[in-house]
């Protein structure tokens, strides 16, 4: 399978180095070859029809910080629709920031490579909690496959698990912890008895949260999420703006003590329901499910057969999140 991988950040970085660890053990199982023909950031690309050396491109993107630089077949300047345009391909993987104002420049590339009969996988939650039903069609109509597992909870099964192990049942809501950063930041202060802005400068030290930490301590993120789950699994039809989203920012240590004392602790909890569309700080029982430290996130389906079933794993990381992008790559190519 020729891939064409859309960004050389964290995740794009982390699914390089992914293909690099598992492209034997992948070909042997599956019959599948993981071709990388062209990877790109924002310097330009790298092109090769006959495949990248990932290790090159690899030590090429932490040498110079550009993709442009890889030796030979690095081109400055490139644009990702131009080669999308240029270069032959079966698959792209989009992984460029998360733009939550108008999903670009991942959804012009996402619509593109639909539109030209690829198939798309993808983490970005841009371009999904702005115009998740406009992709959904736009791959139907031409015959493609979309996915989109690291976007929710990235390596923490949920998407695929709903879909595929979860078939014969309707699920009728989804309640979880979304967001791996608040979880840190909430977890550190019930422990330490410290404040939110202490925290939360701890966790920016620690590289655990942005320089910006807007997306994720004001809940944009574990809204965008909220959408994804509602459109996918709930078959809603819903966008960013139909979320009520309160953040963890006003959240003080007494809050926190108060609540501990009589058994709870604060989580922002992320709600999916056709009544009910949120994300807001909740109490959590301590010792329940939801009692997670760290970065975890978690979600519990509730579902007309199975009643509840309940789903952990690591909301973020470059190879966790790569290696929820390399099960959609394998699932498409177990469909060829
Ligand atoms: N990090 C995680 O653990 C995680 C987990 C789940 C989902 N996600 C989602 O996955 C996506 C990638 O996350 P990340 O952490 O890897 O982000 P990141 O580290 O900021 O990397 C983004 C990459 O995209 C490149 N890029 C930016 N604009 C571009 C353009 N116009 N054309 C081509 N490349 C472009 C950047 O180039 P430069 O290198 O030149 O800056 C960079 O290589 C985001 O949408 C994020 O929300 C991330």
């Amino acid at each position: 399978m020729k891939i064409c991988l859309m960004g050389l950040g964290s995740v794009g970085q982390g699914v390089a180095r992914v293909f690099q660890m598992k492209r034997d053990e992948i070909k042997q199982e599956y019959g599948l070859d993981l071709d990388l023909v062209a990877a790109l950031d924002r310097s330009g690309a790298a092109i090769n029809p006959e495949g990248l050396d990932l290790k090159l491109l690899l030590e090429t993107k932490k040498l110079t910080g550009k993709v442009s630089k890889y030796p030979e077949y690095g081109e400055e300047g490139v644009s990702g629709l131009e080669v999308l345009d240029r270069v032959e391909y079966d698959c792209l993987i989009e992984v460029t920031p998360t733009n939550i104002e108008d999903g670009e420049p991942a959804l012009s590339h996402i619509l593109k490579a639909m539109g030209d009969g690829k198939d798309v996988v993808t983490s970005n939650k841009g371009p999904l909690a702005l115009k998740f039903s406009e992709l959904a069609r736009t791959a139907r109509d031409n015959g493609v496959k979309f996915k989109y597992e690291a976007s929710v909870g990235g390596a923490m099964p949920i998407i695929n698990f709903a879909h595929e192990t979860l078939s014969g049942c309707k699920i009728e809501s989804i309640y979880g912890i979304l967001n791996g950063t608040t979880n840190y930041i909430l977890s550190r202060m019930a422990k330490e008895g410290s404040s939110y802005e202490q925290t939360l400068n701890e966790a920016q030290e620690m590289g655990i949260a942005e320089t910006d930490p807007t997306q994720d301590v004001e809940g944009e993120d574990a809204a965008c999420k909220v959408v994804i789950l509602a459109n996918s699994i709930l078959k809603m039809d819903v966008t960013y703006a139909d979320v009520e989203v309160k953040g963890i920012s006003q959240i003080t240590p007494e809050s926190i003590s108060l609540a501990k004392k009589e058994g709870y602790l604060i989580k922002l909890i992320g709600e999916v329901s056709p009544d009910s569309l949120e994300v807001s700080p909740r109490l959590v029982k301590e010792g329940s499910p939801f009692a997670v430290e760290g970065t975890l996130n978690v979600a519990t389906l509730k579902t007309d057969l199975a009643d509840e079933v309940t789903v952990v794993g690591k909301g973020a990381g470059s190879i966790e999140t790569a290696s929820a992008i390399l099960s959609d790559v394998i699932s498409i190519w177990k469909t060829k």
